[in-house]
């Protein structure tokens, strides 16, 4: 008797996402709060676009940051504030969180709910083009991150990573949101939506997973996000 006829077949091909089992994931491991689904109600009538992450990426945002025990987080793209909130509240006391967004109303939209909600002494808002905040804050500071979350625009996503590398220390993560690039990152050579996006995705993806100092992998919850360990 063969242990193929003894053992009943083990999975070898992934289960894949269907709309009900990301459902499930939701119902059981969000930590989308009541405030949360306010401030995204707010951001929407405030005319700000509803492109936050999604609640599934919560749980697994706070879970990241807590497992490192990040200090120091910077977010390059933060809308309305729902991501920066979600890890600012995984944050020990005395930590921080730098928010680089460009759009003066959704900054100004941060700042008014990061007092409200009581975070307005760790989430540090940088009002710019996350390029150049980002260089002035690197020069004028001897910061270095213990987590960088990357969700601003997509054809940049490579330029932030080589700013960030050297600052980012050894064991710390950097995540990029839309890592499927709204499911069109494996058909990148023939997309035809938003192809210079999908095409810097796809490129940002590489580099994460093939270059010496990271080890990653992409964890498809939400739209995708790639998640990289400073290994050297
Ligand atoms: C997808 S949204 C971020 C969502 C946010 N991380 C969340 O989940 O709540 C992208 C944000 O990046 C901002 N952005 C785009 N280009 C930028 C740049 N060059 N510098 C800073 N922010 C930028 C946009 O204004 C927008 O608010």
């Amino acid at each position: 008797m063969s242990n193929s006829d003894t053992f009943p077949r083990m999975a070898t091909r992934s289960t894949y996402l269907t709309d009900e089992l990301n459902d499930y994931i939701t119902s059981r491991f969000s930590s989308e709060s009541e405030d949360l689904r306010t401030l995204n109600e707010e951001a929407i009538a405030a005319g700000i676009p509803a492109i936050s992450i999604s609640p599934e990426q919560t749980s697994f945002l706070q879970i990241m940051v807590r497992s490192i025990g990040a200090r120091t987080i910077l977010e390059i793209g933060s809308l309305a504030g729902y991501s920066a909130v979600v890890m600012a509240r995984a944050l020990p006391s005395g930590g921080m969180l730098y928010a680089c967004e460009y759009e003066p109303v959704h900054a100004d939209f941060i700042r008014r709910k990061t007092q409200e909600l009581g975070l307005s002494n760790v989430i540090n808002v940088l009002e710019g083009p996350a390029l150049t905040t980002i260089a002035d804050l690197l020069a004028s500071s001897t910061v270095k991150f213990d987590l960088v979350f990357i969700d601003a625009d997509k054809v940049n996503y490579s330029a932030y990573f080589d700013l960030v590398l050297p600052r980012l220390r050894i064991g710390g993560l950097i995540i990029g949101d839309n890592a499927l690039a709204w499911g069109e990152v494996a058909r990148s050579a023939t997309t035809e939506f938003e192809p210079h996006n999908v095409k810097a995705l796809d490129a940002f993806n590489t580099r994460m997973s093939s270059h010496p100092q990271i080890q990653s992998t992409l964890v498809p919850l939400g739209d995708g996000m790639v998640v990289g360990i400073k290994i050297a």
